[in-house]
């Protein structure tokens, strides 16, 4: 089951502090923070750009949140923010996991980060699967390089991955590969694109075909079962 969209609200936030890794933390009320999986439209106050961009929760921060890079390089901090979300539909770790797979299967982990600790906090076991060194992972998570992947997706009980709308196709070759028996019971994928309007202007740059029918990533995702996309899989 995916986080339902929360009530999505206007304000303000401000851009405090970048980190090593180009994580950011934002200052903004506690309404705005979006779920893991999630995001925030978030617009720099004084910016000629017509665009908002999206921001991810990667992690708890205080006063506001931690976001997944990358954000615009003309942001610096003290940058003030107008943020429009939460919007969207996040990751929800199911109950009954106890071996959780959070692969990132072409960028950085940023936007799976915060799911480590729901996940630990149910004694779960984690595997986190990408190619991105963080240097903040918890030792009781064990890292695995991405050519781990399928033994790593077939190991879980419940999988998270984050992939860019264009390896999509690449990423049902690959679990077309792999035997139905050995999927994970649930399977969560977050979608990345572009999502210039988040569903106010309905123009259609985020939309994605599955099963023949136009969804927009950015409000029937960007977080979707693994088996509304890929059929025949599991998730
Ligand atoms: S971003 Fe405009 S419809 Fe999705």
């Amino acid at each position: 089951m995916r986080v339902n969209i929360s009530p999505m609200k206007n304000g303000t936030g401000q851009l405090s502090e970048i980190y090593l890794d180009s994580r950011a933390r934002i200052l903004c009320p506690p309404e705005l923070i979006p779920a893991p999986g999630q995001y925030v439209l978030a617009h720099a106050d004084s910016s000629d750009d017509p665009l908002p961009v999206s921001v991810f929760f990667s992690d708890s921060a205080p006063n506001g949140f931690r976001c997944a890079p990358s954000l615009p390089l003309a942001w610096r901090p003290g940058t003030q923010l107008n943020l429009r979300g939460p919007l969207g539909h996040g990751f929800s770790i199911p109950a009954f996991a106890r071996k959780v797979a959070l692969i990132a299967f072409d960028e950085s982990p940023a936007r799976l980060y915060g799911l480590i600790s729901i996940a630990l906090k149910q004694d779960a076991e984690v595997v986190l699967v990408c190619e991105t060194v963080m240097d903040d992972i918890p030792e009781a998570v064990e890292v695995q390089p991405l050519r781990a992947f399928m033994d790593i997706y077939q190991w879980a009980d419940y999988a998270a991955l984050d992939v860019a709308r264009e390896n999509l196709h690449q990423l049902g070759e690959m679990l077309g590969k792999t035997e139905q028996a050995k999927s994970p019971r649930e399977a969560q994928v977050l979608v990345r694109t572009p999502m210039p309007c988040g569903a106010v202007a309905e123009c259609g740059v985020c939309a994605l075909t599955i099963r023949h029918e136009w969804k927009m990533v950015c409000k029937d995702g960007p977080v979707f079962e693994m088996n509304s996309i890929f059929p025949h899989k599991k998730g």
